[in-house]
C-alpha cells in the first residue's frame, strides 16, 4: 500500500493543530505509520529541502523549519501522496480551497503549517530521511469498511 511522509511544521505545533490535523487523516481513513515529535537542526533541514536549496526563500525555510520542534508521520492508504496534497491545499495558503488544512488555519506562505510529500518517489526518499528506523508494520481491522 502506498506511504507518504506529513510533517507538522512549527507554527502547527505552536498553535495546537496536531490534534486537528491527524484526525483530519485518521477521518479520511488512513492509516498512521508512524509518528514523532521532533526538533531538527540545520544540517538536517537542509537535507530535507535540499531541491530548493537554489531558491531565495531556502534560508528562510530552513530557519523556519528549524524554530521548534515538528511532527513527523507516515501515513499509509490508496493514493494517499496525491489525495494527502488534497487534504493539505495549495502551498499558498492565499490560495488554499477553504476546507484544506492551509485553507482553513493558515495565511502566509512561510507559515504553512504542513508538509506533504509530492510525489511517491519524494515520500519514499522522506521517510527514509525522517525514519531511518522504518515506519510501524500493522494493519487497521478496518480495511473492509473502507475499502471495497
Ligand atoms: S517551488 O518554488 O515551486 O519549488 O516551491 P513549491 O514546490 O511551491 O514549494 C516547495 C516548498 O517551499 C516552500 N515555499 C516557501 N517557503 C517560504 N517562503 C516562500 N516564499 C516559499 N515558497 C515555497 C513551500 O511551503 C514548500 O514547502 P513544503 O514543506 O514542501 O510545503
Amino acid at each position: 500500500m502506498e506511504q507518504t511522509f506529513i510533517m507538522i511544521k512549527p507554527d502547527g505545533v505552536q498553535r495546537g493543530l496536531v490534534g486537528e490535523i491527524i484526525g483530519r487523516f485518521e477521518k479520511k481513513g488512513f492509516s498512521l505509520k508512524g509518528l514523532k515529535l521532533l526538533t531538527v537542526d540545520k544540517a538536517f533541514a537542509e537535507k530535507h529541502y535540499s531541491d530548493l536549496s537554489s531558491k531565495p526563500f531556502f534560508n528562510g525555510l530552513v530557519e523556519y523549519i528549524i524554530s521548534g520542534p515538528v511532527v513527523a508521520m507516515v501515513w499509509e492508504g490508496k493514493n494517499v501522496v496525491t489525495t494527502g496534497r488534497k487534504i493539505i491545499g495549495a502551498t499558498n495558503p492565499a490560495e488554499s480551497a477553504p476546507g484544506t488544512i492551509r485553507g482553513d488555519f493558515a495565511i502566509d506562505i512561510g507559515r504553512n503549517v504542513i508538509h506533504g510529500s509530492d510525489a511517491v518517489e519524494s515520500a519514499r526518499k522522506e521517510i527514509g530521511l525522517w525514519f531511518p528506523e522504518g515506519a510501524a508494520n500493522w494493519s487497521s481491522s478496518l480495511h473492509p469498511w473502507i475499502y471495497e
